[in-house]
């Protein structure tokens, strides 16, 4: 019998892919310390995990029978790849599963820090009327510069191009053809930064792209710019966004993703002009039923000696 461990919450159609397998048997437990994660790896072949679980050097060598790390959803920041691949532990994620959700969350943030949404919302649940004091901006004839443009990256242009926006994208791995099928420009980043009224941010966390945007990079956006971040928060430095935020540099942002989560001394938190929501990029129904459903079905195949779908750390 294999054993898994999934110490994040996990859609329930993973957990019943699981139940139905005669050969395996999981354990959910959630909200474990790293003490009490190292104490209970050595029982299991596999791991299953979101965001909240980080499996480091010390937690993966406990792992003594482990052989693969699942991770629903995209992002594998969270988990230590180099000690994975020196004892052998397959890590697996499920690259397309949230993608949709992730992209309509941008739209979300877009809108709603064009239109004070949330702002209005509260002041309207404050028994206040001000539609004055809540004129917007809107999408239509502007230009949404993607940095990042891969299958997330792409799905927003589409959205964006059907509210009659102009798309350029910044993405040092994507050839001028691709964006030419889409109708979108590939720009060099300093000229998406001037050019564009919305930025949004789809790229992977890497030495390069850590604090990419930062004092530098925002002082070459409009002033009337709105920077949209649903992919990482290492991707900003926020206390340049909140200096640029706060002195006019830049109009608005809406943030997803913070740079440590949950969010702690953040100078963003609370700025008027920043819409903020915790880390939701991910989380509708049909993805986390997707990630979990793909997630499982790859630990199970791994288990039984089969290829994973989606291996992240090839050896
Ligand atoms: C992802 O990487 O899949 C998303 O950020 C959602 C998550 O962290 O679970």
């Amino acid at each position: 019998m294999y054993k898994v461990l999934i110490s994040d919450k996990l859609g329930q159609a993973g957990l019943d892919l699981l139940e139905q397998q005669d050969d395996v048997h999981y354990d959910m437990k959630t909200g474990l310390n790293k003490e009490e994660l190292i104490a209970i790896m050595p029982e299991y072949d596999a791991l299953i995990i979101r965001s909240g679980t980080r499996p480091d050097a010390d937690i993966i060598a406990a792992g003594t029978k482990l052989k693969a790390i699942g991770r629903a959803g995209i992002g594998v920041d969270n988990i230590d790849l180099a000690a994975a691949t020196k004892h052998k532990v397959i890590v697996m994620n499920t690259p397309r599963a949230n993608s949709i959700a992730t992209a309509e969350q941008t739209m979300a943030l877009m809108l709603a820090s064009s239109r004070y949404t949330a702002i209005s919302h509260s002041s309207v649940a404050a028994g206040k009327w001000e539609r004055s004091k809540f004129v917007g901006v809107e999408l239509h004839s502007k230009t949404l510069g993607i940095i990042g443009f891969g299958y997330i990256g792409r799905l927003v242009a589409q959205r964006a191009q059907a509210f009659g926006m102009t798309v350029i994208a910044y993405d040092p791995y994507v050839s001028s053809e691709v964006g030419q099928e889409m109708n979108v420009q590939l720009v060099e980043l300093a000229e998406l930064l001037p050019q564009a009224d919305y930025i949004s941010l789809h790229t992977i966390v890497t030495p390069e792209t850590t604090k990419m945007i930062n004092a530098e990079a925002l002082s070459q956006m409009k002033s009337n710019a709105i920077l949209i971040n649903v992919a990482r928060g290492k991707l900003i430095d926020e206390d340049a966004l909140a200096a640029a935020l706060s002195n006019g540099t830049i109009a608005g942002a809406g943030l997803d993703v913070y740079f440590s989560e949950p969010p702690e001394n953040n100078p963003l938190i609370g700025l008027p002009n920043v819409t903020h929501t915790p880390h939701l990029g991910a989380s509708s129904k049909e993805a986390q039923r997707a990630v979990g459903e793909q997630i499982a079905q790859q630990v199970v195949d791994v288990l039984r000696g089969n290829p994973a779908q989606h291996q992240v750390n090839p050896f």
